[in-house]
C-alpha cells in the first residue's frame, strides 16, 4: 500500500528504508545543535508529562519513530501502551530500542495516520514530528480525526507553527511562489480551532526554538465534560 502523502516526500520515503530508519535513530545525536534541540525538546515534554501527571495513564506513541523520549514516556510503567508506525523499519528500530526494558508488554502496530481508523480508549495520545509532513488539508484533518479519536484524555504532539520565525519565514516565501515543497506550517488560531471542533482545548504551547525552528508543542485535553 503506498501512504497518500508520500508523493513528493523524500524524508517519508527515507524513513521506509532500513538505512532511512537506522539514519533517524541517531539523529540528534550527530550535532551540537540538534543534541541541543534535542535536549529542549525532552525539558518540553518532561513539563507538559508533569502537568498530565498520570505516569500509569496507557499511552498510545503514534509515528513513534526510532522510540525518541522512550526514558521518560516510562513505557515499562504503564499497563496499556501501542507504540505505532507507519514504517516498518521505523517500528524495528523502536522495538530495538525498548528490547530488555520491561517492556514486553508494548504492542507495536502498524498504522496510517492518514489512512486508518482512530483506536479510541487511550488516556495519552503522543504524536511527535509527523504532522508537518501532511501536505493538504484533507490529510491534516485525517491525522487530528485519528489522534482526537484515539485519545479520551489528553494529547501531546508537536506540528510546524507559523507563529515561529521560521516558520513565519517560510510561509512569506510560499506565498511569493519561491518555495514549493518542505514542512507543511499551521497557524495557531486554527489549529485551535480545528482541535476544539473535536473536542479538545489547548492547554499550553512551547515552542522549541522561535527564531531558529517551526516545531511547536502542543498539550491539549478533553474538557471534563467531554471525557
Ligand atoms: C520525523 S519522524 C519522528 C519520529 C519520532 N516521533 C521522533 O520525534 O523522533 C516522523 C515519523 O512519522 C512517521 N509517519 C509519517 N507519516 C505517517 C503516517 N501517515 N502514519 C504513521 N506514521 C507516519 C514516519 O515513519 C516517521 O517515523
Amino acid at each position: 500500500m503506498e501512504p497518500k502523502q508520500h508523493l513528493g516526500s523524500a524524508a517519508l520515503s527515507r524513513y521506509q528504508t532500513e538505512d532511512g530508519a537506522s539514519a533517524y535513530s541517531g539523529k540528534f545525536e550527530r550535532s551540537p545543535s540538534r543534541r541541543r534541540t534535542s535536549r529542549r525538546e525532552y525539558a518540553i515534554l518532561e513539563s507538559f508529562l508533569n502537568q498530565v501527571a498520570l505516569p500509569e495513564a496507557s499511552l498510545l506513541n503514534m509515528a513513534c519513530g526510532a522510540g525518541r523520549f522512550v526514558e521518560l514516556l516510562r513505557p515499562a510503567q504503564r499497563s496499556k501502551v501501542v507504540y505505532a508506525d507507519f514504517s516498518p523499519q521505523m517500528l524495528e528500530e523502536s522495538r530495538a530500542r525498548l528490547a530488555g526494558g520491561d517492556c514486553d508488554h508494548v504492542e507495536f502496530r502498524q498504522l496510517d495516520a492518514t489512512r486508518d481508523d482512530a483506536i479510541p480508549g487511550f488516556d495519552l495520545v503522543f504524536c511527535v514530528r509527523m504532522l508537518h509532513h501532511m501536505k493538504t488539508i484533507e490529510l491534516q484533518n485525517h491525522c487530528l480525526d485519528f489522534l482526537c479519536g484515539s485519545s479520551d484524555n489528553w494529547l501531546v504532539f508537536t506540528c510546524a507553527s507559523k507563529s515561529t520565525f521560521k516558520g513565519w519565514w517560510r510561509q512569506f516565501r510560499t506565498n511569493l511562489g519561491l518555495r514549493k515543497q518542505g514542512e507543511c506550517l499551521l497557524a495557531m488560531n486554527d489549529l485551535t480551532g480545528r482541535l476544539r471542533s473535536r473536542g479538545f482545548e489547548v492547554i499550553s504551547r512551547k515552542f522549541v526554538d522561535r527564531v531558529f525552528s517551526s516545531q511547536t508543542w502542543i498539550l491539549a485535553r478533553r474538557p471534563a465534560a467531554e471525557r
